[in-house]
């Protein structure tokens, strides 16, 4: 993303009916940055400098303060991510459970650290703090499905099952 906000260009949303019943539902414009938020990267798949954009021009305000949105949550990406985002949990109980065996099993696998997206644009591996299911560690979320308990044995055979 570039930092600086030069860029100019503006993000198109697709799904007219979705954006509009956003709007409507927030009588106050900025509480309506992250809900568009969501519905850009669902629709473009990350948040580019277009989409930083064209949200400020909606919310009526600066597009640093978007950009300062999609900074502090950690669930937009400031880049193309692969078609499978894999998140491993990295937080204590998930780490004392075997969470770095699991990273390695997917750098392994995949030649990617964590960050980074398989050159076929397949796979993406983010370490990622607490996923809220500390009793059931190591987690891992593919996409948008929790994986609970898991074991590389068990994350291998998953992701085996991603096309
Ligand atoms: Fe991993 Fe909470 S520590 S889900």
């Amino acid at each position: 993303m570039n930092n600086n906000i030069i860029s100019k260009e503006k993000f198109t949303f697709s799904n007219k009916e979705k954006l509009n019943n956003i709007i409507s539902q927030y009588p106050d414009k900025k509480s309506a940055t992250l809900p568009l938020l969501h519905l850009a990267q669902s629709e473009n798949g990350y948040i580019s400098d277009a989409v930083i954009n064209t949200v400020s021009d909606f919310v009526d305000c600066h597009p640093a303060v978007v950009m300062d949105c999609v900074s502090f949550y950690t669930m937009f990406y400031t880049k193309p991510q692969g078609r499978h985002i894999i998140q491993i949990c990295q937080t204590l109980s998930c780490s004392l459970n075997g969470a770095d065996a699991l990273v390695d099993e997917v750098t392994d696998k995949y030649d990617i650290k964590p960050g980074q997206t398989t050159e076929d644009g397949k796979f993406t591996l983010i370490k990622v703090e607490c996923l809220g299911s500390c009793g059931t560690a190591p987690v891992a979320q593919i996409n948008n499905e929790y994986h609970e308990r898991l074991s590389q044995k068990k994350l291998n055979n998953l992701l085996d099952s991603h096309k």
